[in-house]
């Protein structure tokens, strides 16, 4: 399902503004992406500018199609650095269910979520190995979403930790280079999080910014 003629060589902006021209709504952003919701309400469409702890994700997503608690990918495709996720459109979790999830998964997993639990200590493992700043596994309720039949899903599961990387590209880009590409360190300063500075940076996306231009220009460290 490909909404909105979006194709991959739209950026992630290029992709918000078809999906509204198309009808979809806006409907939450996190740290690193924007969500909008179809205009029959069935899907929703998360965009990032870079977000390799959930690229992660979906790839796990896909790879188990029959875990009940991975959301349903109808379609994605990458936006340069980014992403643009199709997916089925999830709700809010009743929390105390949520809570026992995450408990059950994270402590003395019982054997019907012991596929579950292995499905994301795989994936961590490739985290660790392949993403620089890879902070593990963030199964919490706010983490947590149900569908309509209120099956619940780990809608964000991993997370890469922005945090720290922001230091450590001040300290030495260089080294973030060794783990991510110049157009993936661009894109970072490009995620939801740095979007209201777009205009009028403050002095830290200031220096990224430049550390950043520098890398690009082939002089950096
Ligand atoms: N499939 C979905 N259906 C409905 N809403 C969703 C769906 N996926 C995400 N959302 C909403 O969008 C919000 C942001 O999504 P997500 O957590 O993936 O973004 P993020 O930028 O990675 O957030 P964080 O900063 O917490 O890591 C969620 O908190 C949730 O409210
Ligand atoms: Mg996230």
């Amino acid at each position: 399902m490909e909404p909105a003629d979006i194709h991959p060589d739209d950026d992630h902006r290029r992709a918000r503004t078809k999906l509204e021209a198309a009808g979809w709504r806006w409907l939450a952003r996190g740290d690193w992406a924007h969500v909008y919701v179809s205009p029959d309400g069935a899907l929703a469409a998360r965009v990032c500018a870079f977000d390799p702890a959930y690229a992660l994700h979906v790839r796990t997503c896909l790879a188990h199609s029959e875990e009940p608690h991975f959301q349903r990918i109808a379609w994605r495709a990458d936006l340069g650095a980014g992403e643009i996720v199709v997916m089925e459109r999830l709700e809010p979790a009743d929390e105390a269910r949520a809570r026992a999830l995450c408990d059950a998964i994270r402590g003395d997993t019982p054997p019907a979520l012991r596929p579950l639990r292995a499905i994301l200590e795989d994936a961590c493992a490739e985290g660790e190995r392949s993403l620089g700043w890879f902070g593990g596994l963030d199964v919490r309720p706010g983490n947590v979403m149900q569908d309509a039949r209120g099956q619940l899903k780990l809608m964000d599961p991993y997370f890469v930790a922005g945090k720290e990387l922001v230091p450590a590209m001040l300290r030495d880009v260089a080294n973030a280079a060794r783990h991510y590409s110049k157009a993936q360190l661009a894109a970072f300063l490009e995620i939801a999080v740095f979007e209201e500075e777009e205009h009028a940076p403050g002095p830290v996306l200031v220096e990224l910014r430049r550390r950043v231009a520098e890398l690009e220009a082939g002089e950096g460290r």
